[in-house]
C-alpha cells in the first residue's frame, strides 16, 4: 500500500510538506497540550499531486527521537502527537516526510519547533502578588525587582500570568508586542499565562524586571448595564511570574514573583477597558524599570491567592496594534479644540504627540460619528453606560502634560471604536494632522482570504465586513468595540464563516469555547455573553444565540478537518441540548430573541429558535457518530427528527410550500438549517424568490434571516437574485451603508437609527462568507473536511464581469476566478495538492469543450477534479 520512507533516500518529487504548524500556530512557545496537533500543507502544484503516506518525527534538543510515527499510509494533514511524555520547559523540533502519489518520497520538510510551557501548575515557582490596595483605588501599580546574573546565559523565558492586564519590561525595554494581554477569561475559573523568549534582554551583572498592571475586565471600575463592576472575581490586579534562566553550564535559576518585589503607583491614574485611560505625565518615575533605580521609597508587595486553580497557556494569536492609520484630516475649532478624522472606522487606540504647559489637561474623545457642527457625537454608543460621576467619561482618554517639550501619549489598557478623535485641552496647544495617529487593534489572526471583483461596491462590502470582523475580535468575538465589547454569542454564530474564510481564527475560537465551558451551568445553560460577570443567564441566551457551543465546533471541523473542538465540547453540547429537551419536550422552543433588528417584519421566535435547536441536535448526532458513540447518535438523530417534524407540522403548509406567513426569514431559515422536505424545497425557495420580488426586490430580514436569505437563493438556483440583493445600493442593504460612507458594517439597516445604532457590528456580516461560496463556489465538504474535498459550485452572476477569490485553507491555496464576456465565461480554478473537488456546472451554463475535462461527468453532470490548475470555458444556455 505504501513505501517506507527512509530518510536517506533521495527525494524524487520536487514537492514537500510546508507551513508546519503545531496547535495551529507556527513554532509556538509555551504550549500546555500534552498531545499537541501537527499539521502541514503539501506543496506540489502538479496535477493530481497528493501524499500517499506521512511520517512525523519529533526530536529533543539533544537529537533524541521522542516520536517517530513511522510511515503511515494516509492523506491526513493533521495528526496528534503520540510519542513519549512531553516534558515542561522543553524545546522540540519536528519534521514531516511524505510520499507522493507514486509512493516516491518527497523532499523532507524544513524543521519546525514547539516549546512546552508549565504543563502542570505545580511547576510554577512564583507566588501571586499585588500591591495590596483595594478595588476602588484608581492608579495602576508598578512592580519591580532587580537581580544579579553572573554566569553565561544559554536561554531565558518569562512565564507571566495576570489577573488584569500587564505590560512587562526588562531593563527598561517593553517585552513583546502584545496588547491587552492576557486575554479575557472568566478569571475565577481560568487564567492565561504567556511565554516570552527573553534570552537577549538579560545582561550579565544587574538586571531589572518592571511590570505595570492594568484592570482590564478583572477590576471593572466603570459602571454599565451588564454589571461587570459586580463580577464575582473582581479584585485588585495581581500577577505571577517566573523568569527561568538556563545557564551555559546547564544549571537553572528561576527569578520569581515573591515578597522581595517592590511596588509604587504609576502615572496611569485611571484605566478602564470600557471607557478610557487617564495618564498624568507629571507623575512619571524616570528609570523605574531599570536596574540602577533606587526603590527604597517603594512599598513591599503582598502575596495573594491565585485567582483560580486553573492557570493555562495562552495558545492563540495575540492582540496587536496591527495597522497604523495616520489622521486624514483635522479641523481646528480653536487652539484648545480640534477634531481629527482617520477616514475610516476602527477598533483600537490613538496616539497624540503634543507640547504644552505642565498640568495642561487634554481630553481625547473617541467617536464614530460627528455632529453637523463638526464636533464628536457619542449618542449612538453611550446608551448602556451608567456613570456615577463625571470622572470617567466614555470613550475618552485624559492626558495631563508634564510640560517638558514634545510628549506622546498612547493608552495601554483600553481600546475604543472610533473614526474621529476630538481633542479638548485646558490650555492652548498647537496641533496639526500629524499630531494624531490611529492604531487598528485586534487579535492578530493571519489573513488567509482575498477577494476582488469588477463591482467596486462588492469589494467595499467585503473590506468593510473584514474591518468589522477584526474590530470585534479581541481574544473572543464581540458585538461591537465601543458600546459593549461583549462576547455576544449570537453575533459570533453569524460571523463565524466570514471569519474562517478570511482569517486563520481557529485558535481564538478554541479559546472562546473554553470560555463557554467555564460559563456553562451544571444544567447545561449558557449565558448570552461569554465571558460574563454573571449577567446574561436570564436574557438573550436561547438557542438562536448560544448554539455557539455546537455550531462553532462543527464549523471548525468542516473548515479545518480537526475533530478536537467537537471532542472537547461534546459533553457541553450534550448537556445544552438535553436541557432544551427537558424544558421543551415537544420539540419546539420559544426560547430566544428571534430575528434581531429586522427591516420591518418580525418572524416568530419559536420558528427560528427551534431551527437552531434542530441544528444543535443534528450536530450532536453527527459528532456522536464521528466519536463512535452509537447510542447517542441514535438518540440525537431521533431528537433532531422530532424537532424537524414539530417545526414542519406547525409552520409548513405542504400544499403551498409556505412557512408561517411567508416572510423572507420564515422562508429562508428552514431551508438554510435543513428542515425542509426535499420534495417541497424547490417550492419553498421559489416562494422566497417571489416574496423578495413582492417586497420590492429588497431585504426584509433581521440578523437571522440575513444569514440565510442570500445563501438559500444562490444555492438553489436564484444566484442572480441573491447578487441583486447583495449589490443593492438603496435602503435596506449593505450597499446603502457603503453609499453613506461606511467602512465597517452597521448594527442597523437604517443609517440614522436612534436605537441599536452602532457603526461597527458584525451581525449582518455573513455576506463575507457568502461571496466565497456563492460567487467563488468554494464550499467545504463535511464528509472529507478541512477542504480535503471541495464542493465547487460557482455562480457566474448577471451583472458581474470579473470575480477572483483565493482562500488559503488547511490543504493550501484554493483559487477560483472567472471572467464573463457576453454569454461566455472563462473559469480558472486551483485545487491544492492533497485535495480534490467536485465541480458543479451552474444551472443555465454548459461547458464549451467537455472533451477537455478530465474524465467523464458524474450522473448529475458534475466533474471530479484532482489537484492542479484548471482553465474551463463555459457558455450560457
Ligand atoms: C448587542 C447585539 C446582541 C444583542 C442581543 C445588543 O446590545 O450589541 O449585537 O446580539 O444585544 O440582543
Amino acid at each position: 500500500m505504501f513505501a517506507a520512507v527512509p530518510v536517506i533516500v533521495k527525494a524524487q518529487s520536487p514537492g514537500r510538506a510546508d507551513d508546519l504548524q503545531c496547535e495551529h500556530l507556527q513554532n509556538p512557545l509555551g504550549i500546555d497540550n500534552l498531545q499537541p496537533r501537527f499539521s502541514w500543507v503539501l506543496l506540489d502544484d502538479t496535477r493530481g499531486a497528493r501524499q500517499t503516506s506521512y511520517q512525523v518525527i519529533v526530536y529533543k534538543e539533544n537529537g533524541e527521537t521522542i516520536w517517530d510515527s513511522g510511515p503511515i499510509a494516509s492523506g491526513d494533514h493533521l495528526v496528534t502527537y503520540a510519542g513519549k511524555a512531553l516534558e515542561p520547559f522543553t524545546k522540540y523540533t519536528w519534521k514531516v516526510l511524505l510520499t507522493d502519489k507514486d509512493n516516491h518520497p518527497y523532499q523532507p520538510s524544513a524543521t519546525a519547533s514547539f516549546e512546552t510551557g508549565m504543563l502542570q501548575k505545580q511547576n510554577w515557582k512564583g507566588s501571586w502578588i499585588s500591591d495590596g490596595t483595594d478595588i476602588h483605588l484608581k492608579p495602576a501599580p508598578y512592580f519591580r525587582k532587580s537581580f544579579m546574573l553572573g554566569k553565561a546565559i544559554k536561554s531565558a523565558r518569562v512565564y507571566i500570568a495576570a489577573a488584569g492586564l500587564y505590560e512587562l519590561s526588562i531593563n527598561g525595554k517593553k517585552i513583546g508586542d502584545h496588547q491587552l494581554d492576557p486575554m479575557y477569561t472568566r478569571f475565577d475559573r481560568r487564567n492565561l499565562y504567556v511565554t516570552y523568549d527573553v534570552t537577549n534582554e538579560l545582561q550579565s551583572g544587574n538586571n531589572a524586571i518592571g511590570l505595570l498592571l492594568g484592570n482590564g475586565w478583572y477590576n471593572h471600575q466603570s459602571t454599565a448595564v451588564w454589571d461587570f463592576h459586580k463580577a464575582p472575581w473582581r479584585n485588585r490586579p495581581a500577577f505571577c511570574l517566573d523568569l527561568r534562566i538556563t545557564y551555559a553550564d546547564g544549571s537553572i535559576e528561576t527569578i520569581t514573583s515573591d515578597k522581595s518585589w517592590k511596588t509604587a503607583l504609576s502615572p496611569v491614574i485611571f484605566n478602564s477597558i470600557y471607557t478610557g485611560e487617564h495618564y498624568d505625565a507629571r507623575l512619571e518615575i524616570p528609570g523605574w524599570n531599570r536596574a540602577d533605580f533606587v526603590d527604597t521609597t517603594w512599598k513591599p508587595v503582598i502575596i495573594r491567592s491565585a485567582p483560580s486553580g486553573h492557570i493555562v497557556a495562552q495558545t492563540l494569536y495575540p492582540i496587536r496594534a496591527v495597522e497604523k492609520i495616520p489622521a486624514k484630516a483635522v479641523k481646528k475649532f480653536s487652539d484648545t479644540n480640534y477634531v481629527f478624522d482617520l477616514g475610516r472606522n476602527i477598533a483600537g487606540i490613538s496616539e497624540l504627540t503634543v507640547s504644552g504647559k505642565a498640568g495642561t489637561i487634554i481630553r481625547l474623545i473617541h467617536a464614530e460619528k460627528i455632529h453637523p457642527s463638526g464636533h464628536t457625537d457619542l449618542s449612538n454608543i453611550d446608551v448602556h453606560y451608567r456613570p456615577t460621576d463625571d470622572s470617567d467619561p466614555f470613550q475618552t482618554d485624559i492626558f495631563i502634560l508634564k510640560g517638558a517639550g514634545t510628549e506622546t501619549f498612547k493608552p495601554r489598557f483600553n481600546y475604543k471604536g472610533f473614526q474621529y478623535v476630538e481633542v479638548v485641552s485646558s490650555a492652548p496647544v498647537q496641533l496639526d494632522k500629524n499630531s494624531l495617529t490611529g492604531y487598528f487593534m485586534h487579535s492578530a489572526v493571519p489573513e488567509i482570504g482575498q477577494l476582488q471583483t469588477s463591482d467596486l461596491l462588492i469589494n467595499k462590502i467585503w473590506q468593510a465586513t473584514n474591518n468589522s470582523y477584526l474590530s470585534n475580535l479581541f481574544g473572543y468575538p464581540t458585538d461591537c468595540p465601543q458600546r459593549e465589547k461583549n462576547g455576544w454569542t449570537g453575533d459570533a454564530i453569524i460571523a463565524l464563516q466570514t471569519g474562517l474564510y478570511n482569517f486563520n481564527g481557529i485558535t481564538v475560537y478554541e479559546k472562546w469555547l473554553a470560555d463557554h465551558r467555564d460559563e456553562q451551568q451544571p444544567n447545561g445553560v449558557l449565558p448570552s455573553i461569554i465571558p460574563t460577570g454573571g449577567w446574561g443567564y436570564e436574557w438573550g441566551n436561547g438557542p438562536d444565540w448560544t448554539s455557539t457551543i455546537a455550531v462553532i465546533p462543527w464549523t471548525l471541523y468542516e473548515f479545518y478537518g480537526d475533530l478536537k473542538p467537537l471532542k472537547d465540547n461534546y459533553e457541553n453540547i450534550r448537556s445544552y441540548v438535553s436541557h432544551i429537551n427537558d424544558l421543551y419536550p415537544g420539540g419546539l422552543t420559544t426560547w430566544g430573541l428571534g430575528d434581531w433588528v429586522p427591516v420591518k417584519s418580525k418572524s416568530p421566535v419559536e420558528l427560528t429558535s427551534s431551527l437552531y435547536y434542530y441544528a444543535d441536535a443534528t450536530i450532536l448526532a453527527k459528532a456522536a457518530k464521528l466519536l463512535g458513540k452509537t447510542e447517542d447518535e441514535n438518540n440525537y438523530s431521533a431528537l433532531a427528527e422530532k424537532i424537524k417534524n414539530a417545526i414542519n407540522k406547525k409552520y409548513l403548509n405542504t400544499t403551498t410550500g409556505i412557512y408561517g406567513s411567508g416572510l423572507q426569514t420564515e422562508l429562508s431559515t428552514p431551508v438554510y438549517w435543513g428542515v425542509v422536505p426535499e420534495n417541497i424545497k424547490a417550492r419553498v425557495v421559489a416562494n422566497l424568490a417571489e416574496k423578495v420580488r413582492k417586497d420590492g426586490m429588497q431585504l426584509d430580514v433581521g440578523i437571522l434571516g440575513a444569514k440565510a436569505v442570500l445563501n438559500v437563493l444562490s444555492e438553489n438556483g436564484y444566484a442572480d437574485l441573491a447578487y441583486q440583493l447583495a449589490s443593492r445600493k438603496t435602503y435596506p442593504s449593505w450597499g446603502w451603508w457603503m453609499e453613506n460612507g461606511a467602512t465597517t458594517l452597521y448594527e442597523n439597516w437604517k443609517v440614522d437609527a436612534k436605537n441599536d445604532a452602532s457603526l461597527n457590528h458584525i451581525m449582518f456580516g455573513d455576506i463575507g462568507a457568502w461571496l466565497y461560496k456563492a460567487l467563488g463556489g468554494i464550499f467545504p465538504d463535511a464528509d472529507l473536511p478541512g477542504f480535503k474535498h471541495i464542493l465547487l459550485k460557482p455562480n457566474f452572476v448577471t451583472g458581474l464581469s470579473r470575480f477572483k477569490a483565493s482562500y488559503y485553507g488547511p490543504q493550501g491555496l484554493i483559487r477560483s476566478s472567472w471572467r464573463q464576456t457576453g454569454r461566455s465565461v472563462h473559469f480558472e480554478v486551483v485545487i491544492p495538492a492533497n485535495s480534490t473537488a467536485t465541480f458543479y456546472i451552474p444551472r443555465e451554463w454548459k461547458l464549451k469543450e467537455a472533451s477537455k475535462m478530465p474524465g467523464a461527468p458524474n450522473k448529475d453532470g458534475s466533474y471530479e477534479l484532482s489537484s492542479g490548475t484548471y482553465s474551463i470555458q463555459l457558455q450560457k444556455l
